[in-house]
């Protein structure tokens, strides 16, 4: 090939090829071009092929001359796409609406368990008379659980609580009343407090879980009696089931509490007439309570009569029954959701 014929078929390539980068629309068929022309195996690059049939002389200049020839191809095809993707965009603006009629895409939504829910509004009903939130460990000193409680090894109370040991020695908790030891160990009175938390029995049926929730009270100071716990739990028992609740106190037996008690409520199924939840009796029990024994104060060195406090227990997950009226305390750890979503 001639130099003179090389130079006509590279401005040639170029007018052809600038002639159907301005006829193409379409993003895709630009690509197809840049292939066409530009590409390893296009034409361009078989043109300069020929490159080394002319003579040295003549190589650098049209060596340029394909150079800028290629550096317009691209600009074009740049500059081509450019506008290309922009009619695309106003295509599709006209094209396509948005329907704002359209249901939303629902985002699926948590919330607290219902056990969780009613541990809460207990505290804060606590908090509200000037309790305070106290905390100890699930995993306890026998000493804790049981000793300092006025339960030696081979007290028959030991029984009323299916333990699970570690060893001799250590166990998890099985009831929060262990929390009442630990504070009093570390503060001095006034002590008012609230505990709530996770315990553990080897228990279990239609109103027994191997894990459950209590919340624990303690108040110690001088001369606290008896007529103070009642119209402690008698407030929380208003705020909580509602103003018109009957409550009664029954004589019990706590081995850290002289003297004990339960609180039974007015049953909030049959209100009081008498039914199958409350076993006919119009009552239901809803916690353990009592004047703190000389021995647990003893066990942490306080002096007794100076002195006196009072304690309360109850659990989370009864209260929870009753206030919803659930007869199956097992629906609250299956996580069925059908259930869960109704609180
Ligand atoms: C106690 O645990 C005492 N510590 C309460 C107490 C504290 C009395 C301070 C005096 C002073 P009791 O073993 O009765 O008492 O348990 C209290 C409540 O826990 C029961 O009324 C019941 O509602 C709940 N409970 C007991 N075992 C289970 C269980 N396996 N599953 C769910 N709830 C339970
Ligand atoms: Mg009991």
């Amino acid at each position: 090939m001639s130099p003179h014929e090389l130079e006509e078929r590279l401005l040639a390539l170029e007018r052809e090829a600038a002639e159907a980068i301005q006829g193409e629309e379409e993003v895709s068929g630009l690509e197809a071009l840049r292939v066409k022309y530009l590409g390893r195996k296009g034409l361009l690059t078989q043109l300069l092929r020929s490159l080394k049939e002319v003579p040295q002389q003549e190589r650098p200049r049209l060596g340029q001359l394909a150079n800028s020839v290629k550096a317009s191809l691209e600009k074009r095809l740049e500059e081509a796409k450019e506008r290309a993707l922009l009619r695309e965009r106003e295509r599709a603006l006209r094209s396509e609406t948005v329907d704002v009629t359209l249901p939303g895409a629902p985002l699926p939504r948590g919330r607290f368990h219902p056990i969780s829910q009613v541990m809460d509004e207990i505290v804060e009903i606590f908090t509200s008379m000037g309790f305070q939130v106290a905390e100890g460990p699930e995993v306890e000193w026998d000493y804790y659980n049981f000793e300092a409680l006025n339960i030696p090894k081979d007290h028959p109370a030991r029984d009323m609580h299916d333990t699970f040991y570690f060893s001799s020695e250590m166990l998890l908790r099985t009831h929060t009343s262990p929390v009442q030891v630990r504070v009093m160990q570390r503060q001095r009175p006034p002590i008012q407090v609230i505990s709530p938390g996770v315990v553990y029995r080897r228990d279990s049926d239609i109103s027994h879980t191997p894990m459950f929730h209590q919340v624990e009270g303690l108040l110690v100071d001088e001369g606290v009696s008896f007529s103070h716990l009642k119209g402690t739990l008698g407030f929380f028992v208003k705020e909580f089931f509602g103003r018109g609740t009957e409550m009664r106190f029954r004589p019990s037996f706590f081995p850290f509490t002289e003297p004990s008690a339960e609180v039974d409520i007015g049953c909030v199924i049959c209100g009081g007439r008498g039914c199958s939840v409350c076993g006919g009796t119009g009552w239901l029990e809803i916690l353990g309570c009592g004047m703190v024994h000389p021995e647990v104060f003893r066990a942490v060195g306080y002096e007794f009569g100076r002195l006196t406090g009072f304690a309360f227990g109850m659990g989370v997950e009864r209260i929870a029954m009753l206030r919803y009226g659930i007869n199956d305390i097992r629906l609250f750890f299956q996580n069925d959701l059908r259930f869960l979503e109704q609180f």
